[in-house]
């Protein structure tokens, strides 16, 4: 609290106090207050004694209503949801973990969907859930500033900067300002920091905790802030994931920049221990052998689907592996210091496989996510600090449904777990197998002889259909115009399982909130907005987010190679505005999009 305000302040509204708190004071001001205009008359010689009886306990009780009145000031200081209660467990006073997941894409279809599919394949009993399930204590409403259903941008900013704000936003608000994030707040209090994921490192999600752009696209930009060129210095400790693409010059095979910086390089002037592949990520010894800063990139973009993963396990780790090796850096890297770690691990690609609409794909990433997941719980219940998992989801993803009607006439109630458990792969990568096949081996063979490869290699063998039409097997060969194969592939599993899809993009669907336990993360329990997990966060380690705010808003403004300039305009390091016709505030209304569209209309580089 600051010197001049006065230690009996008006007490600050129940709202934003603590409940048990504002009992306790209750208790205090009016209880004791009442009994003693009660007490019947006695004498003086009495009264000498209760003289020095009531002195001691006025003292004590104005000594304890100070105390609670300093708590409640403190507590205004911070930045806390308007709900906050910090309810029965309390956070910790002293060194704290901090690790948040985020299931991206992931609602609560996705769970039935995969806990059906795992008593199936494992035969356990129909009782049988996930381990998350058994660590579900909330939702989470997912809306941005400009739309009623998110992007992944919109939805890391508002758990980074705690506020709303316009799709394909990285970590800036609707006018076009940096906002300070939870990571970026941990490593300036003296956290060590981490983000681990299964997509481009430079991807939305993780691309919102260490950097600010206007839009998701500034990748290369990204990229670069992530190896340090940030306005505050490095804020990143440990990298894991994949999207090495973005860091490597554009004369360079496997480049996806579009110039010619080499930002390996800039990572390694920086501090970073860098790493690219199965070996070196294996030479780690589970982190024992880690030293920080560390970026281990194992992919040029995806990490593999973890359908696909499972067969090329010796090229690329786990979410899981990556999450051990990560805790285990990160808490030997803190076990000397006052602070501990804040950590990030995203399953990004549960979203990928709903954007794709492919069930088989989406199971095998959920149960994977829920493995890294209990990986973390065990992590908590060894580690002598304390320290809380959170886990949600940005949004939904494909409007899944546990259900699909085929026909026209009235449906039947199930579906079909047993169609997924029959794929070996996901539609993406049977994709691409295709295309290869019709670029090299099968290339001068006639059509059937291309038919009879997919139907027997890839229908058969990699997805587990073996009642393909000649239709579909054509449609595979010569897709419409615009239409995708990977989608073909993934439509006829959907509905042999007869799983069903509202879009190809995201839902408004709330998503759930899980945590290590509901003591620890009670401010969360129940239903929440997504802002209310961003406040979680940064409250949970006492951040001073928008301290961070200031100093990024005062930073020196960039070139785009880098270099300071002052002539730049203001906030020109996170690359051009989107613009004035793009409305980052308020809804969109009807147009009449019921309308079909032309066929080339086909969607093709729409965003996650
Ligand atoms: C950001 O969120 C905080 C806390 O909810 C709020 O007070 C503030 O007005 C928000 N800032 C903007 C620019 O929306
Ligand atoms: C590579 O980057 C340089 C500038 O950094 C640019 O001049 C050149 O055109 C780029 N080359 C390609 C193939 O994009
Ligand atoms: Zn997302
Ligand atoms: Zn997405």
């Amino acid at each position: 609290m600051t010197g001049n305000e006065s230690l009996l302040a008006p007490r600050p509204s129940s709202e934003l106090s603590s409940i048990r708190n504002a009992e306790e004071e209750d208790a205090l001001l009016t209880g004791e207050r009442t009994t003693r205009r009660n007490e019947p008359r006695r004498g003086l010689g009495f009264w000498g004694q209760v003289g020095t009886f009531a002195w001691a306990a006025i003292a004590t009780i104005l000594v304890i209503v100070l105390a609670v009145v300093y708590q409640h000031e403190a507590a205004k200081n911070r930045r806390a949801p308007s709900h906050e209660v910090w309810g029965p467990g309390g956070k910790p006073t002293g060194k704290r973990n901090l690790i948040f997941m985020v299931s991206d894409g992931m609602g609560p279809t996705s769970l039935s969907m995969t806990r059906s599919f795992r008593q199936l394949t494992e035969s356990l009993p129909i009782d049988d859930i996930l381990v998350l399930d058994k660590h579900y204590i909330g939702q989470s409403r997912t809306r941005s500033s400009n739309s009623l259903v998110t992007d992944s941008a919109a939805g890391a900013t508002a758990f980074t900067c705690a506020n709303k704000s316009y799709n394909g936003a990285i970590s800036v608000l609707p006018d076009h300002s940096p906002c300070g994030t939870v990571l970026e707040a941990a490593k300036l209090a003296g956290y060590h920091t981490g983000l681990v994921v299964t997509t481009r490192i430079t991807d939305a999600t993780p691309a919102c905790f260490a950097s600010h752009a206007n839009l998701r696209q500034y990748e290369d930009s990204i990229a670069e802030q992530e190896a340090g060129e940030h306005p505050l210095g490095r804020v990143v400790d440990l990298i894991l994931g994949g999207g090495r693409c973005h860091f490597l010059p554009n004369s360079t095979e496997g480049s996806c920049r579009a110039d010619d910086r080499d930002i390996v390089e800039l990572a390694s002037q920086n501090g970073f221990h860098y790493l690219q592949d199965r070996t070196a990520f294996d030479a780690l010894n589970g982190g024992a052998k880690a030293k920080l800063p560390l970026m281990g990139l194992f992919a040029e973009k995806d990490i593999p689907f973890e359908i696909d993963r499972r067969s090329q396990n010796d090229v690329y780790p786990s979410l899981e592996e990556m999450a051990r090796t990560a805790l285990t850096t990160l808490s030997e890297a803190t076990r000397d210091s006052e602070q501990g770690f804040f950590l990030m691990i995203e399953g990004s690609r549960i979203d990928h496989a709903g954007h794709g609409n492919d069930p088989a794909a989406q199971v095998h990433e959920v149960i994977a996510f829920d493995k890294a997941f209990a990986a973390v719980l065990e992590f908590l219940e060894k580690d002598d600090t304390p320290g809380v998992l959170v886990s949600t989801s940005d949004h939904e993803t494909g409007g899944l449904a546990a259900a699909r009607q085929l026909h026209t006439s009235y449906p039947e109630y199930l579906w079909l777990p047993r169609i997924l458990a029959n794929a070996e792969h996901s539609s993406e990568y049977v994709a691409a197998k295709l295309s290869n096949h019709l670029l090299e081996a099968g290339k001068h063979d006639d059509d059937s002889k291309k038919k009879a490869y997919i139907r027997k290699t890839l229908l058969e063998k990699d997805l587990g259909i073996s009642d393909a039409t000649d239709e579909e097997v054509n449609a595979l060969l010569h897709p419409e115009e615009g239409v995708s194969r990977q989608y073909l592939f993934a439509d006829m599993i959907s509905r042999r399982a007869q799983i069903g899809w509202s879009t190809h993009g995201h839902s408004a669907a709330d998503v759930n909130i899980y945590a290590s336990s509901s003591k620890d993360a009670w401010p969360l329990v129940g239903n929440n907005e997504n802002t209310d997990v961003g406040a979680f966060l940064a409250n949970y380690l006492d951040l001073d987010v928008d301290a961070v705010t200031k100093r990024l808003k005062s930073a020196a403004y960039w070139t785009a190679s880098g270099e300071e300039s002052t002539t730049q305009e203001k906030y020109n390091w996170m690359g051009d505005p989107v613009g004035s016709t793009v409305r980052t505030e308020g809804l969109d209304t009807y147009h009449g999009d019921f309308k079909k569209r032309s066929l080339d209309d086909c969607g093709c580089g729409a965003v996650h």
